[in-house]
């Protein structure tokens, strides 16, 4: 029996990294997994690989969330799971960042992830049987500290840290059974930090240095982030809303490289 039988799920960004391996995890649990992104050759062949639906959808367009929620609840009956995943890095101090970079980061990781919980939030009240659901937003340790180099990527973990918070208490006082949860990586070995070492000229020295910054000595893996999703989207979380999941190998627990 898998932990997600006969749950309908979304995952946003999930042609590569964590949204993969989150879609990967669900599938091989049991549910019925809508994958989506901008990278539609990837993310179609995914989808064909591991048994899933493929939709492309651009995170920060309203009305596509509107079409794309309407058109699950119309062929699948329901919607159980959200993993708002889809997020962009681009990294500039608060002395470089223009409007269109804050415009562009915050567009698609802070109001892609609220376009998310509000048009779940609509469908999972609307589930025949009575209102279920669960949210999972993907912030970041970024949600609790702040990147130098990340102005605008840091404002937009944070702000999706408390968003999830006010949906969470919402969601449950207005229907009790649907749930809103953030989770925080650390350094994850994702094609988004590849991008990051590739452009430092060192990628091998920044592997290294990203892993000598989590206490367990090397970087966290999306399948240890899609875990932790698992978990979070099953109803073994049934009592867990509004909760922070930090997946950092004790990244942000440590006073420092002592
Ligand atoms: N990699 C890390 O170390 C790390 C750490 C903390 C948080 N995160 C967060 O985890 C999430 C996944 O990141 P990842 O490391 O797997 O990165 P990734 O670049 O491998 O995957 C991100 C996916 O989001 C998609 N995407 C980008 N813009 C989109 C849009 N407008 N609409 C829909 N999809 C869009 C991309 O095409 C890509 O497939 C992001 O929200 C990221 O901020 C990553």
């Amino acid at each position: 029996m898998g932990r997600l039988d006969g749950k309908i799920a979304i995952v946003t960004g999930a042609a590569s990294g964590i949204g993969a391996a989150t879609a990967r995890a669900f599938v091989r649990e049991g549910a019925d997994v809508i994958l989506t992104d901008v990278q539609d050759e990837k993310g179609r062949a995914l989808a064909a690989e591991i048994g899933g639906d493929y939709q492309t959808q651009d995170v920060s367009d309203e009305a596509r969330w509107i079409a794309l929620v309407d058109d699950v609840v119309a062929r699948k009956g329901r919607l159980d799971v959200l993993v708002n995943n889809a997020g962009v890095f681009m990294g500039a101090t608060i002395e470089d960042t223009d409007l269109a970079l804050w415009n562009k980061v915050i567009a698609v990781n802070l109001t892609g992830v609220m376009l998310g919980c509000k048009h779940a939030v609509r469908a999972m009240k609307a589930n025949p049987g009575g209102p279920a659901g669960s949210i999972v937003n993907i912030s970041s340790i970024t949600g609790y500290v702040g990147l130098a180099n990340g102005a605008a990527y840091t404002a937009s973990k944070g702000g999706v840290r408390l968003l999830t918070k006010s949906v969470a208490v919402h969601a449950a006082r207005a229907y009790k059974t649907i749930r809103c949860n953030s989770v925080h990586p650390g350094a994850i070995d994702t094609p988004m930090n590849q991008a990051a070492f590739d452009a430092s000229g060192d990628p091998a020295g920044m592997r290294t240095f990203f892993s000598a910054l989590q206490p367990i000595g090397r970087m966290t893996t999306p399948d240890e982030i899609a875990a932790a999703c698992l978990f979070l989207a099953s109803d073994e979380a049934s009592s867990v809303n509004g909760a922070e999941l930090l997946v950092d190998g004790g990244w942000l627990a440590a006073p420092g490289p002592i």
